[in-house]
């Protein structure tokens, strides 16, 4: 059985000082929920401090993104390196990366490459956006995303896919636990396709857009989806505590 994880994706919210606030609200109520593994995603800049925070908890940290070179002269970007002295995951391809800062499935491709080299766990993101949804065109867009984000990747257990319908994110409008568990489900199928049905079996894939305490039930039911990448229900504790509460194998 696959273990669930729920990962929160902080996005361009919190100050130092308020991430190790929530990163500490958060520590004791989740270490004492079994069987779900919990991730947070704060800034960079806070990456250190809910480190620091998490230390010696269960609750793992990871950042947001990365750049795929080891080093050099790239303003502003974060190496696979410097992130893997800091955390373990990293959510790449997120779909706020690929529409607002036009990073397409070669680039992001380029970064899962970057961060299992670095020992790092990639939360590779892919969605189709309504214009696409409304077109038919949801399939072709997953397959065309996780066909190429995975390209010349070999097999490897660190790797985790989240599916979030660009509709879904931020819009309080949640994929509907059966449009969520076909997608899923889908991408399950190109996974076996790439490494075999042993490997997608294993695969944890999570479900995002607008997951809330409301609505984690109902999607955990769904046998494929393996926990929830949550944006705003993340950054408040007593929200965040009950998704994961919702999505431990006990309560399903
Ligand atoms: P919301 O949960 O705010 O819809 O955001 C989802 C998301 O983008 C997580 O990465």
């Amino acid at each position: 059985m696959r273990t669930p994880l729920i990962a929160g994706n902080w996005k361009m919210n919190t100050t130092t000082t308020e991430a190790r606030v929530l990163a500490s609200d958060l520590r004791g109520p989740l270490d004492s929920i079994e069987g779900v593994e919990t991730v947070v995603c704060p800034p960079f800049v806070s990456l250190a401090t809910v480190a620091d925070a998490l230390r010696r908890s269960s609750v793992k940290v990871g950042a947001q993104n990365m750049h795929y070179e080891a080093k050099g002269a790239f303003t502003g970007e974060i190496a696979p390196a410097m992130l893997a002295d800091l955390c373990e995951y990293v959510i790449l391809g997120h779909s706020e990366r690929r529409h607002i800062f036009l990073e397409d499935d070669a680039l992001v491709n380029k970064k899962v490459a970057a961060a299992l080299s670095a020992g790092l766990k990639p939360i590779l993101a892919v969605g189709e956006r309504l214009e696409e949804r409304n077109a038919g065109d949801t399939e072709q867009v997953i397959t065309r995303q996780v066909r190429a984000g995975l390209a010349g990747i070999a097999a490897d257990e660190a790797l985790i896919i989240a599916y979030e319908p660009v509709w879904a994110i931020g819009t309080g409008i949640a994929a509907s636990p059966e449009a969520a568990g076909e997608t899923i489900g889908l991408v399950r199928r190109l996974v076996a396709e790439l490494y075999g049905d042993e490997f997608a079996q294993a695969l944890r894939i999570l479900y995002g857009g607008s997951v809330t305490p409301d609505n984690i039930a109902e999607l955990r039911a769904q046998r494929e989806v393996d926990g929830g990448l949550v944006g705003g229900a993340s950054l408040k504790a007593t929200d965040f505590v009950s998704i994961v509460r919702q999505s431990a194998p006990a309560a399903g």
